[in-house]
């Protein structure tokens, strides 16, 4: 009977995941050793998914590299004003983004392909805020009634009687009220709209903002649903960084694309579940092309990466030598600016690095995944401007004392396979979606939260509402826990890398790992949600609603 999971209709037999992990000998090095390296994903283009015959597909290999130029997403213009709700007297800017099914071409050599965006790209339009200056967002569904991909009706709130297309908006790293956070049961269908008020009481930081669906999320981002948000403060322009055009952003998904051009979410085999554990592709879009350049001068540029892949660690560095110095990351600047190869991004990390191209005049130089190429940097062969001095301190941050902490929730990171070893689901701490609250922190207070991770995969999890400090990781003894439910560390707690050691809002949890973070639950009170930022993991569980309690 467990075979049949490994067998398609058609009767081949395919490799699943943890099979051809087993046989590259990748997991067992995964098990043997908590790690901060990326997932235990192919770096080479190896199709590892559940497939059979894959359809053929585009790579860096098998395709013209570095032919279209960079796109710089539009900034969004607000439509109007509107009345603040909460400040009578008062009014902010309005924006009005519609999602809609549009062709958008991803590279010179492919046919358009039909994708979904917010405003009618994909990435979406930038919001640009001030911090402390409220802005508002009707998100409107214009979406058509068809997905562009399989839903899988065994997914928890994607059961045949709902609507195939759903959709609901998150600003990832907001600080903001419930009703505007994008609550995945707050979806709505084409035709309806939601309008989301963003107070931007926050450091200036890069944000992203993304669909949330309840068990659709994967396939709504997959299909092109995101785009950036920065907040930006006094503070920050005070410290001369590049900007304007020497600002770039950058935002960096994997996808697989058949030689028709389309987008390929390949569900696995079996035609009733096609929900999978992972989804990796092997073309890498930049700010939606595959394999593009950019023009630059000889001097520094800042670049602003996040990373909406829905399985991918990314895994950057530069040819040529060339450094990054990254000064920011999740939740803004970091307290120095430190120099980092490669920059490891699980799904959701922001980085904000400077590069310095002065020195570079003529040079083409790539900026690389593991996985492959994903751009080219042009350095125009001008006399060199000279080189930004950044400064020593960037900011000041105050760790946040554990002995401050109201309290200590020590919550479990869990898979469950069938008899076959076929995944099934992942949940936190053994509870489902849909069961009664559990985390409910005090308005306010501080708390530790560790995650064990009794998985043999990294997760990155993410709070919604709250920025956090990464406080350690320490290696525990995973069949002691199995056997006895406690916890017996079989190392020291590692102090997380200097680049994770600003505002976080997502933090990578290695497998045999407690990783611990300490947040002050701020803001508003109602409920949020926590959960994996591996988004087909999110659909499948892996994620728990809380709730700031007054
Ligand atoms: Cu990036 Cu719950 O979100
Ligand atoms: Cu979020
Ligand atoms: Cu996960």
């Amino acid at each position: 009977m467990p075979l049949v999971d490994n067998v398609c209709g058609d009767g081949n037999i395919v490799i699943s995941r943890r099979d051809f992990l087993k046989k590259s000998g990748l997991l067992a090095g995964a098990l043997a050793m908590p790690t901060l390296a990326p997932h235990s994903q192919p770096t080479e283009i190896e199709d590892e998914s559940h497939e059979v015959v894959p359809r053929p597909s585009v790579s860096a290999a098998s395709i013209a590299n570095f032919v279209d130029p960079l796109p710089i997403p539009q900034v969004a213009e607000p439509s109007g004003e509107h009345p603040d709700p909460f400040h009578p007297g008062r009014s902010v800017p309005f924006y009005r983004l519609e999602m809609s099914e549009v062709f958008a071409k991803l590279h010179r050599d492919l046919k358009p392909t039909r994708i979904w965006a917010y405003g009618g790209t994909s990435p979406g339009p930038i919001i640009e805020a001030q911090s402390g200056q409220p802005l508002m967002v009707e998100w409107a569904n214009a979406l058509p009634k068809a997905h562009l991909f399989a839903v899988d009706h065994h997914i928890h709130g994607a059961e045949a009687n709902k609507p195939n297309v759903r959709a609901v908006v998150h600003l990832h790293g907001a600080k903001v009220r419930p009703d505007s956070d994008g609550y995945p049961e707050d979806w709505y269908v084409p035709g309806k709209s939601l309008i989301s008020y963003y107070p931007n009481i926050q450091d200036a930081a890069m944000l992203w903002y993304h669909d949330h669906a309840l068990g659709i999320t994967r396939l709504n981002v997959y299909a092109g649903l995101f785009g950036a948000y920065f907040i930006r403060d006094g503070a920050k322009r005070a410290l001369n960084l590049p900007s304007g055009k020497y600002e770039i952003p950058l935002i960096l998904c994997d996808r697989k694309i058949d030689s028709q051009g389309q987008v390929d979410y390949p569900a696995a085999p079996m035609f009733m579940a096609p929900w999978r554990p992972e989804f990796y592709g092997n073309a890498i879009l930049a700010n939606g092309k595959l394999l593009p350049f950019l023009d630059v001068e000889p001097r520094s540029y800042r670049l602003r990466v996040v990373n909406v892949s829905n399985s991918r660690f990314l895994s950057l560095s530069l040819s040529e030598q060339t450094a990054f110095i990254q000064i920011g990351s999740d939740q803004g600047l970091l307290r120095a600016p430190i120099e980092v190869t490669p920059v490891i991004l699980a799904p959701a990390e922001r980085a904000d690095l400077v590069i310095d191209f002065s020195p570079e005049g003529g040079k083409k130089i790539v900026l690389n995944d593991a996985s492959g190429p994903i751009m080219q940097f042009r350095v125009a062969s001008l006399s060199a401007a000279d080189p930004i001095r950044l400064p020593k301190k960037l900011r000041h941050i105050a760790p946040l004392a554990p002995s401050h902490a109201a309290r200590t929730r020590t919550l479990t990171l869990d898979q469950y396979s069938d008899p076959s070893g076929k995944v099934m689901r992942m949940l936190l701490n053994g509870t489902h979606w849909d069961m009664p609250i559990t985390e409910k922190p005090k308005l306010g207070s501080i708390e530790i939260w560790r995650f064990v991770n009794l998985t043999p995969d990294p997760h990155p999890i993410h709070l919604h509402l709250v920025r956090f400090q990464i406080l350690g990781r320490r290696p525990f003894d995973l069949e002691a826990y199995r056997k006895s439910k406690t916890l017996r560390f079989v190392g020291p707690s590692i102090r997380p890398d200097p680049n994770e050691s600003g505002w976080k809002d997502t933090v990578r949890c290695p497998p045999r790992t407690v990783t611990s973070i300490i947040a002050r639950f701020e803001g508003f009170t109602g409920r949020y949600v926590w959960h994996c930022h591996v988004l087909e993991h999110e659909d499948n569980e892996m994620m728990r609603p809380y709730e700031v309690i007054g």
